[in-house]
């Protein structure tokens, strides 16, 4: 999940420290924003060791790619802790005078906040009237605890604990996606038992010199959502990692249902496809496999001194085909096509003619561009059968088109 941490101007911003600690462990996708108070508690260099991505409290950052706006489109969940008297004032009058503020406007996601004050300013009608209308609103409000206070008072107005912090963000999640019915989280959902799926996710690098590689902008987030979504709905899934973004895998390590096998180049990830394919009812190929290869790999850095150079490429084996002429019987092959396209009509047609190109039974095709399809946490896909016909959409995170992969794969078989 993409996750915004908020941070406003408690001392309890220290224990928002595990908070984002504990997400990030779990694989998931952490951007801290906090206020200009709040980095008075916990600098900077804290936040971004700890989320791994930069931070900013400012609205003017990266203007050309809206980012002001864009954490908040892009969340899945925001969290602010611990939410003060004065930052969850502003929430409830909609003030955005801040990054966090911007965020919180522009955001669709489930909001948990873990209020975090003195007694008297949490039991004062203007504090309690406005978490009433952000209650009203659907943000979810964790504690206030009741306990010693860091000014030697005591009564309710601590922050709770990151863990209860953590469950209570995770539970509004589950919440939001099982009022709208969507499917992202389907514990409850065994509609794929017993089923042996191999998946392959990410990109192959092929090596130049030792050094160097021919690589693509895969980040493995679409076919590790994938792998999980199988064995989430009780599939054995066996997942072909080539080289996926930090953190990414972590979902499937955790999972008792999937097993990791690495690969590296193309090469490799067809010998390890091909293999565990042979018992296999589903394959589903959503690696970013390298199209061309360097057929002699120096042994040494090609250095500039050598001046210019021509890199003489090969193709690599297109492992879906190969697998498509060894299919077994009842076996279900899925291929992915990213695309470039000017057009939704454009984009269906390049889908049509590789499902009959490469004679899958299912081609997930989705359209690609230096802002789209690569690195994001969202996805836009349809989905082709042998028919021809566009037999499914979906669009949203990740792992909603994986799991509406695996509706088709249902349907089909
Ligand atoms: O032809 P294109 O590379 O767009 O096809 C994409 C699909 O083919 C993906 O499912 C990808 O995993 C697979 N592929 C493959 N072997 C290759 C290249 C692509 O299996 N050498």
């Amino acid at each position: 999940m993409f996750v915004v941490v908020g941070v406003s101007g408690g001392i309890a911003a220290y224990k928002t420290v595990q908070v984002v600690r504990a997400l990030v462990t779990n694989g998931h996708e952490v951007h801290v924003v906090p206020t200009e108070d709040a980095l008075r508690f916990v600098g900077t260099a804290t936040w971004e060791a700890i989320s791994r991505h930069p931070v900013t409290t400012s609205v003017h950052d990266d203007v050309a790619e809206v980012r002001h706006v864009a954490l908040g489109t892009q969340a899945d969940l925001v969290i602010v802790a611990p939410a003060t008297a004065n930052t969850l004032a502003k929430m409830a009058a909609g003030i955005s005078d801040n990054l966090l503020g911007v965020t919180i406007l522009a955001t669709t996601a489930p909001v948990v906040v873990a209020p975090a004050m003195h007694t008297a300013m949490w039991d004062h009608a203007a504090t309690q009237a406005n978490i009433a209308t952000l209650r009203e609103r659907g943000v979810h409000v964790v504690g206030p605890a009741d306990g010693p206070l860091t000014g030697g008072d005591s009564g309710p107005g601590r922050m709770v604990e990151p863990d209860e912090i953590v469950a209570a963000a995770l539970a509004a999640v589950d919440e939001q996606t099982t009022d709208a019915g969507a499917p992202h989280d389907r514990d409850d959902l065994r509609d794929l038992d017993g089923l042996r799926a191999v998946v392959s996710a990410g990109g192959t690098r092929e090596p130049i010199d030792p050094v160097r590689y021919l690589g693509n902008r895969s980040s493995g987030r679409q076919g590790v959502a994938v792998a999980v979504a199988a064995a989430d709905r009780g599939a054995r899934a066996h997942l072909v990692a080539a080289h996926v973004d930090d953190g990414v895998l972590g979902d499937a390590e955790r999972h008792p249902g999937i097993t990791i096998e690495r690969a590296g180049t193309a090469a490799e990830l067809d010998t390890a496809v091909r293999a565990a394919a042979s018992e296999a009812d589903v394959v589903v190929m959503a690696a970013a496999v390298a199209d061309f290869s360097v057929p002699e790999v120096s042994d040494v850095k090609i250095r500039k001194e050598d001046g210019t150079i021509t890199l003489d490429l090969v193709e690599t084996p297109d492992i879906l085909a190969g697998l498509v002429e060894r299919r077994r019987p009842g076996q279900t092959i899925v291929g992915f096509a990213a695309e470039t396209a000017d057009s939704d009509d454009e984009l269906r047609e390049r889908g049509v003619r590789k499902r009959a190109r490469k004679g899958v039974d299912l081609l997930t095709v989705n359209r690609v561009g230096w802002q789209q399809g690569f690195e994001a946490t969202e996805n836009a896909a349809l989905f082709i059968d042998g028919t021809d016909e566009v037999v499914a959409e979906a669009s949203g995170s990740k792992r909603a088109v994986a799991d509406a992969l695996w509706d088709a794969v249902r349907r089909l078989r």
